[in-house]
């Protein structure tokens, strides 16, 4: 029985779906071209994309690259009648604020589709909130409604440990978790579901909940940026918005990055996307003002050391 009375999945829907029924299946002795296929399935720009968008996470890469490499030797094997269960591909992504968890879910959704997986291959994100109610008989409506929205694509669950709480024996959490259990188990075909948050917190979640530890197939964790990483994570972002850093920008940059992930509240490459807002604004401000003299492309395009040396995070380390 599945969770409620939405199940389709049906092969047909999808045009990259791998079961083609029309298609016949080949001889023990035939060969298939793997390259053709990979080329066929649009993955080397999927993973492309992802090695040129996204700095280091080399593990959390090449874990996509294998599932990648899996689904796609899964559907040549159908063509010789070999068949195996689809793969179990709910999975849980862990690490600190900022590390690209979400980014690299969404970039997920698209991979799984481009694949065949998943027939939609949207992202659908929510947390706690959304999922448990506040009375009786609240929950159950509510998390379905969100499994609905997310058939066909990836069900993100931020800070999925939030739903549940050991202290409370009245809380509505464990009805959702249940709803999620039965769904990840009957609907696995038609929905990813991928839990996220931290480390720790999401261990201890686990142990609370073995049926949900059990269910999920690839643990995932996303460590903290180094400097360097950050430094490239800034370049790639500042460029995306049309500026560069000049020389000694770049020097003070290092210096910022460095004092920043000391200080509290530190949000790995989200506190760099931050940070760049805020020379973005410093810059403007001080182009307006030395407006009387001409300004050209350059100006209006460089970042300048100044504009990262206002920073807050300058002054404490001189206060302390
Ligand atoms: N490796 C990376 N290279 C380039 N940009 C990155 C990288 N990781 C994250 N970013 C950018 O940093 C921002 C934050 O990333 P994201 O929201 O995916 O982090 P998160 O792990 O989901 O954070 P949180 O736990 O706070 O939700 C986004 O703008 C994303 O594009
Ligand atoms: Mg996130």
């Amino acid at each position: 029985m599945t969770a409620f009375g939405f199940r389709p999945g049906a092969a047909g829907l999808n045009p990259a779906a791998p079961a083609d029924p029309a298609e016949e299946v080949l001889g023990p002795d035939a060969t298939v071209d793997l390259a053709a296929a990979r080329a066929r399935s649009g993955i080397d720009e999927v993973l492309s994309a992802l090695d040129r968008e996204l700095v280091g996470l080399v593990p959390v890469k090449t874990r996509i690259a294998e599932i990648a490499a899996l689904l796609l030797v899964d559907r040549m094997r159908e063509r010789f009648g070999v068949s195996a269960p689809r793969p179990t591909l709910h999975m849980c992504f862990t690490g600190n604020p900022g590390t690209g968890k979400t980014t690299v879910a969404m970039r997920m959704a698209d991979l799984l589709h481009r694949l065949g997986y998943l027939r939609r291959g949207h992202l659908v994100s929510v947390t706690r909130d959304d999922l448990v109610g506040e009375y009786v008989g609240h929950t159950a409506p509510k998390t379905k409604e969100v499994i609905k929205r997310a058939m066909g694509g990836v069900l993100f669950i931020d800070e999925a440990y939030y739903l549940y709480k050991a202290e409370n024996e009245r809380d509505y959490g464990g009805e959702a978790i249940e709803i999620l259990l039965q769904v990840m188990e009957n609907n696995r075909d038609d929905l990813v579901v991928i839990l996220a948050g931290y480390a720790d917190k999401m261990g201890r979640f686990f142990s609370a909940n073995p049926g949900m530890q059990s269910r999920v197939a690839h643990h995932i964790s996303f460590p903290d940026y180094t400097v360097g990483e950050l430094e490239q994570i800034a370049g790639l972002m500042i460029a995306g918005l049309g500026y560069r850093f000049s020389e000694e920008a770049k020097v003070v940059l290092r210096q910022y990055l460095n004092r920043r992930r000391d200080q509290p509240w530190f949000a790995n490459a989200r506190s760099v996307r931050n940070a760049l807002e805020r020379a973005r604004l410093r810059h403007a401000r001080r182009l307006l003002e030395q407006a009387d003299a001409p300004v050209g492309l350059d100006a209006l395009t460089t970042i300048e050391a100044v504009d990262l040396l206002a920073s807050r995070v300058f002054e404490t380390r001189e206060s302390a």
